[in-house]
């Protein structure tokens, strides 16, 4: 990775905080300087935002590496953390949650009714036999009850794994088999698109497969008919007639609270784990620190699903240990019509967002109408996270969303890491359009090249992680020596996360995507980010993807799939002018090793359910091979479009 293209480096434009916003901010520039002078009294100090039952003796043991321990003997209890002690202190009547179904229902959860509702799930559970230390499967669509659900897992111990409600029958069932789940809680089915979409057919399919559960727990959300087995108990039936009294008993701060499975395209999904004390300190302090949360004026939104760890994070624990109020939607985004999203902004007044690249490329690529149509103005930040952000789309959300005044957090992280590792402070960091900028205080990220030398700045490789942070994934489940080999075999004694970085002549970091997505073109690493950052700065275009295609004269060649902007002609000769455009464009921002072999215009690209290009599956279609698996994609219909376009373009 050392001969890299120059371009990023060169990105002049920077953004201040709001002076106001500054000035007021929970975390101001010295919080680096207290880190950095003693790494474990900082973290330590974040682990006092939470209420202990028992103290620590020990901040950190990290005598076995790679296996952390975090606050040794330490007890808490996780849901308690984020319900009873904020009802125990006069906020019982606080709204927790503001719920906005697809139809356009709506619910609001007060920090009292969520605490009751969790209490009855506690006991519901208990009666079904569930302990401490047992697994649930949890499998549902954006309601309340899916937060209910986990925070009630929480509360008894047990150990919840939250399975993306889009997932099939066999990704649920192996999961299941994988923790050797006892119970699985979830729906009849939620709304998308504007109809119901089930989720209880997958379940009883999976469940036929899985003889460790016991017992399937089934919301009521869209009153479709469901087969029922004797298994099935409804929700309303067992926790809606359970006690609302129930108190929270401590655990160990090293309890397994959660285990979610990273989606690995091909090999067998790792059952990433994550323990008690470290996490929700990591989580609550991340959520306070990098969104500046106000708890008592600001309305968050969370535009995630649970079933990934954005939501475990920073809807469910986060927020909710910081007593927020948050907004919580069912659907997606263009139904009824494209601006819903708005919509709902204007209608809560809501001032911290929190969504994805995928959704703001997608936003571009309606049109800016949308969004001009709506108000906007109670937004203060902007959070950014789940793959690079080109800096046009970048550019594009702090005008359009951000009315210029709103400062951008670009957050980096992995379901690995628990919580954000590397963002801007939104009271401290003067931004760069595309850059997460700096690891947050208490957190030790570094760039290094092939032999784990930390490189200068204005370098380019492979970003690690030096130092155990509270929130570090403890294993992979079941498999310690996968755990091992994945994550810490690469460099010695580091922590390598599989992404590419720079670091430009300011040392501020540059997310380059998944390392074994960089081509060798010519003898030169370019990495497909870069390219995508060209293409998407030109006006015309609203989303690119690129891969490297196998070629025979330069190793690999680039080859672009380009979503144009919705006003943008692209019929006949003018599609043909387009394609030249943006190939002499690439070519002049980056350099001509850059310049694509070849560009197809596309209506839509492959993308995961949590909305990362899949560039696998367009590898295979630049080379002109049949297609690999295809199940994770959010739309199987895509494929066939990009593959007769491709073909017709020979
Ligand atoms: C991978 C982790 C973190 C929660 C959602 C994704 C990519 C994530 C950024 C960012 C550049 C990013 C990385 C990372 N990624 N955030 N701000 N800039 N890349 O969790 O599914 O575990 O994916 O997402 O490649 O390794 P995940």
């Amino acid at each position: 990775m050392s001969e890299t293209l120059a371009n990023l480096l060169q990105e002049n434009r920077r953004f201040e905080p709001p002076a106001a916003l500054a000035e007021a901010a929970n975390v101001k520039s010295d919080a680096y300087a207290e880190a950095d002078a003693d790494r474990l009294a900082f973290w330590a100090k974040q682990a006092q935002r939470l209420d202990w039952a028992q103290e620590w003796d020990q901040v950190l043991d990290w005598s076995n590496p790679p296996f952390a321990k975090w606050f040794l003997g330490g007890t808490l209890n996780v849901a308690y953390n984020c319900l009873d002690r904020h009802v125990a202190a006069g906020k019982g009547d606080k709204v927790a949650i503001h719920w906005e179904g697809e139809p356009g229902d709506t619910r609001t959860l007060t920090y009292s009714d969520l605490h009751k509702l969790t209490c009855q799930a506690a006991n519901a559970l208990t009666d079904l036999g569930v302990g401490a230390g047992d697994r649930v499967a949890i499998y549902m669509p954006m309601i309340p009850e899916a937060a209910v659900a986990m925070l009630a897992c929480a509360r008894i111990g047990a150990t919840h794994s939250v399975v993306f409600g889009g997932f099939s029958v066999d990704a649920l069932s192996g999961r299941i088999q994988d923790a050797s789940a006892k119970v699985v809680i979830t729906a009849d089915g939620g709304y998308r698109r504007g109809k119901p979409s089930a989720l209880k057919p997958t379940v009883d399919e999976a469940v036929a497969l899985c003889p460790t559960i016991e017992h399937v727990l089934v919301v009521r959300r869209t009153g479709e008919p469901v087969a029922w087995g004797d298994k099935d108990h409804w929700w309303h039936e067992t926790v809606e007639a359970a006690s609302t009294e129930h108190e929270a008993q401590p655990f160990d701060a090293e309890h397994p609270l959660f285990i979610l499975y990273t989606s690995g395209t091909t090999a067998k999904p790792k059952g990433i784990l994550h323990t008690t004390g470290g996490y929700l300190t990591q989580a609550s302090y991340t959520h306070h620190a990098v969104f500046d949360l106000k708890p008592e004026t600001d309305v968050y939104w969370c535009t995630a699903d649970i079933g990934w760890v954005t939501g475990h994070s920073y809807i469910v624990y986060g927020p909710l240990s910081n007593g927020a109020t948050q907004v919580m939607y069912e659907g997606t985004p263009d139904t009824p019509h494209k601006g819903r999203f708005w919509d709902i902004v204007d209608r809560y007044g809501v001032t911290i967002l929190y969504t994805a690249p995928t959704l703001i490329r997608t936003m571009m690529k309606w049109g800016d109408e949308f969004p001009a149509a709506a108000n906007l103005s109670s937004l203060r930040v902007l959070g950014s996270v789940g793959e690079p952000i080109n800096p046009e789309a970048w550019m594009w959300y702090r005008k359009n969303i951000g009315h210029e005044n709103t400062p951008i957090v670009d957050t980096w992280w992995q379901t690995e890491t628990g919580a954000i590792m590397i963002s801007p402070l939104p009271g401290v960091t003067a931004t760069k359009p595309g850059s997460a900028m700096r690891p947050l205080p208490g957190i030790s990220a570094d760039v290094v090249d092939d032999e784990g030398r930390s490189v200068p700045d204005g370098g380019g490789g492979f970003l690690v992680l030096r130092e155990p942070w509270p929130s570090m994934l403890r294993t992979i489940w079941g498999d310690d020596q996968r755990f091992i080999d994945t994550y810490w075999s690469r460099f010695q004694g580091m922590y390598f996360a599989g992404d590419g970085a720079k670091k430009d002549d300011d040392g501020d970091l540059w997310l380059l995507g998944r390392v074994d997505d960089v081509m060798l073109v010519s003898g030169h690493n370019i990495s497909t980010t870069e390219v995508e950052s060209a293409l998407v700065s030109h006006p015309s275009v609203a989303e690119a993807a690129v891969v490297g295609a196998t070629d025979p004269t330069t190793g690999q060649a680039i080859v672009a799939f380009t979503i144009p902007r919705g006003s943008v002609d692209t019929a006949g000769d003018a599609g043909e002018a387009l394609i030249k455009e943006l190939r002499d464009h690439v070519s002049k921002t980056l350099g001509p090793i850059a310049k694509p072999r070849q560009i197809m215009l596309v209506a839509e690209l492959p993308k995961t359910r949590s909305g990362k290009i899949m560039r696998r599956l367009l590898r295979d279609v630049a080379e002109h091979r049949s297609l690999g698996d295809v199940t994770t994609l959010q739309d199987s219909t895509v494929m066939e479009l990009i593959s007769d376009g491709m073909k017709s373009a020979k």
